[in-house]
């Protein structure tokens, strides 16, 4: 295949600062206010640009924009999502979530997925350096969403539902599934987010010594 280089897109002028500390799991889409292709064809550009192996480019990434099988998709995820927690905790319903869990906001998502305008699954053809390489194209995806005002949430699915999901979409069975991210303008706000101090997280020429600003 012939590779191909591409000036940055005059729609991504927001500061990458903003874009990375505004960027939160949004799990409310709008699915009146559609995405537009050649939004997609932006958030797919940047995507390529990551970081990976041997620049193999082992990622492929499938954009589901029908709404039918957007909404058939949406009850294999919440099937999925529930099957996990099943496998994990033993729950069956909300009301076993504890309160205050993350996992209430997560279920959520499980409800809001049919209602996503665009889902993109992301694979890698089994050849590549799979995860590895897949992620940061995934990590710049959801990025330059945030930069054009889309909203997004990484989330995986469940052996129980794959076989369905590739039968449903044409899936061929020599490439590895990484994760499921809905795109959509979000029904809230973006950012500001949470997270441990990187005084707690980070290390200083050697394991567990403090970095300069704890
Ligand atoms: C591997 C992975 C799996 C995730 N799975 C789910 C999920 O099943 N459901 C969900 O709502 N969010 C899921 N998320 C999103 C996380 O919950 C979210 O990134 C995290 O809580 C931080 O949220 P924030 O950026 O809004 O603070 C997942 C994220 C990752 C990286």
């Amino acid at each position: 295949m012939e590779m191909v280089r591409l000036d940055p897109p005059a729609e991504l002028t927001m500061p990458i600062g903003e874009a990375m500390f505004s960027q939160r799991a949004t799990r409310r889409l709008d699915p009146d206010r559609p995405i537009t292709d050649a939004q997609l064809k932006i958030i797919l550009d940047a995507a390529s640009k990551a970081p990976n192996g041997g620049n193999v480019q082992p990622a492929r990434f499938l954009v589901i924009r029908d709404r039918e099988a957007i909404k058939k998709f949406g009850k294999l995820y919440h099937e999925a999502w529930w099957a996990k927690r099943r496998d994990a905790y033993g729950w069956k319903g909300k009301e076993d979530i504890p309160e205050g869990s993350q996992y209430r906001w997560a279920a959520l998502l499980a409800d809001e997925m049919e209602n996503a305008p665009c889902v993109i699954l992301a694979y890698s053809a089994a050849s590549g350096v799979a995860a590895a390489s897949t992620f940061p194209g995934v990590q710049n995806l959801l990025l330059s969403a945030r930069a054009l005002g889309i909203g997004s949430v990484l989330t995986t699915l469940h052996p129980e539902v794959m076989e369905r999901v590739h039968e449903m979409f044409g899936i061929p069975d020599d490439v590895v599934f990484h994760c499921c991210i809905p795109l959509g303008y979000p029904r809230g706000n973006f950012g500001p987010t949470s997270r441990l101090p990187t005084s707690e997280t980070t290390y200083w020429d050697k394991w567990g010594e403090a970095p300069p600003w704890k």
